[in-house]
């Protein structure tokens, strides 16, 4: 995607072929800002603070830290010791572990030797993989959001989306946004209703971002307000992510989702969550149940951050003092809710079936 005219992964290597830059998605929107991971505490700090987040991208920046702390010491010692560094990172998308685990197999057949040169190999595959499966689900969830403009024509397609599944969550296109950076592309025209993600605000400061880089028409809307659009007749399709799927269709995703997709169902507006298969967790077959839901530090919900008028970044507190406060990050939205899975190989049912019928190599 491109940035002031410059093309933009959200995760590349140095001329060296060693260090790993990222955007730092702290301070965006209002700084773009790329930080160096020199090892395997830098790759596990930047995923714990969200200096990057996302699932496809936590995976991939998880793999990556492992590459770097093949570099430092490649024994079978330190390759455990890392690989529970980094998983114990971020709990609920499950991209990080299956990445995680990708790289520790390729490492694990080879001498140490190699093992550092062979990490940076896979890690760049599993990047190079998830920027195809990126533009493969654009083109399929495309296909909806042409469909909805058939069906209405003479005015933008609207689509409702929650948090960031946007180029930034993944290394580039994203999952929820690239069916509509796709059919823009296209020349479908499209409206997007950001939902602002309370607490971290992720569909205020990075969804927006990434659409008015990108020129697609979108309004902010606070998180309370997509029932009274789907009520009204302004959504024509909601389009989210997901950070792990069962076998059986649930998904999890950003806290809120499970609302939205409440909303949607009682006003008859299709949700669609779109995903690459790293996501599908085909141990699981019970989001609600089985789903471990992170849950990150008060302060993300009694302060918030933003812009002053002179420019400067700030956080302000919101509660009063003394208020305890509590963060769940995700929930769980049962298949039932979900109108269709929109993956790389298709769109399925969300559910045993549908899944299987996409992945029948995976499901077992
Ligand atoms: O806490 P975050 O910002 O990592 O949560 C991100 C989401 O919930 C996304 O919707 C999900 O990871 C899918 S990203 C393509």
């Amino acid at each position: 995607m491109r940035i002031d005219g410059r093309d933009y992964r959200t995760i590349w290597l140095d001329a060296d072929g060693r260090r790993v830059h990222v955007i730092d998605q702290t301070r965006l929107p209002h700084r773009f800002e790329t930080v160096r991971l020199d090892g395997l505490d830098d790759a596990a700090r930047a995923i714990r603070d969200m200096i990057v987040r996302g699932a496809p991208l936590i995976g991939v920046t998880g793999a990556y830290g492992l590459a770097l702390a093949a570099g430092a010491d490649p024994g079978d010692a330190a390759l455990e010791s890392a690989y529970g560094t980094l998983l114990a990172t971020r709990p609920t998308a499950v991209n990080l572990r299956w990445a995680l685990d990708r790289v520790k197999a390729a490492l694990l057949r080879a001498s140490t030797s190699e093992r550092a040169a062979l990490a940076y190999a896979e890690a760049g595959r599993i990047a190079d993989e998830d920027v195809a499966c990126c533009a493969a689900i654009g083109e399929h969830g495309a296909a909806l959001i042409r469909a909805a403009a058939e069906r209405s024509p003479g005015r933008p397609v609207n689509v409702l989306t929650h948090c960031n599944a946007g180029w930034l969550a993944t290394v580039d296109w994203g999952t929820a946004l690239a069916p509509v950076y796709k059919a823009m592309r296209a020349g479908v025209p499209v409206h997007v209703w950001v939902d602002e993600t309370r607490p971290r605000n992720q569909g205020a400061s990075l969804t927006a971002f990434e659409l008015l880089s990108e020129g697609v028409p979108h309004s902010v809307i606070a998180d309370n307000a997509g029932g009274h659009l789907m009520q009204h007749g302004l959504v024509d399709l909601a389009i989210v992510g997901t950070d792990r799927t069962t076998r059986t269709g649930d998904v999890c995703n950003k806290i809120g989702t499970y609302l939205k997709a409440l909303a949607a169902h009682d006003n008859g507006v299709p949700f669609y969550v779109a995903l690459p298969g790293s996501t599908i967790d085909w141990r699981l077959s019970d989001g609600v149940a089985e789903i471990p839901i992170e849950e990150r530090g008060a302060r993300e919900v009694t302060h918030i951050g933003g812009r002053l008028p002179d420019g400067g970044l700030a956080e302000v507190q919101v509660t009063p003092e003394g208020s305890p406060a509590r963060n769940w990050a995700f929930d769980v939205t049962p298949a039932r809710f979900v109108t269709g899975l929109v993956t790389e190989r298709g769109v399925c049912a969300a559910s045993a079936s549908g899944l299987a019928s996409l992945f029948p190599d995976l499901a077992g």
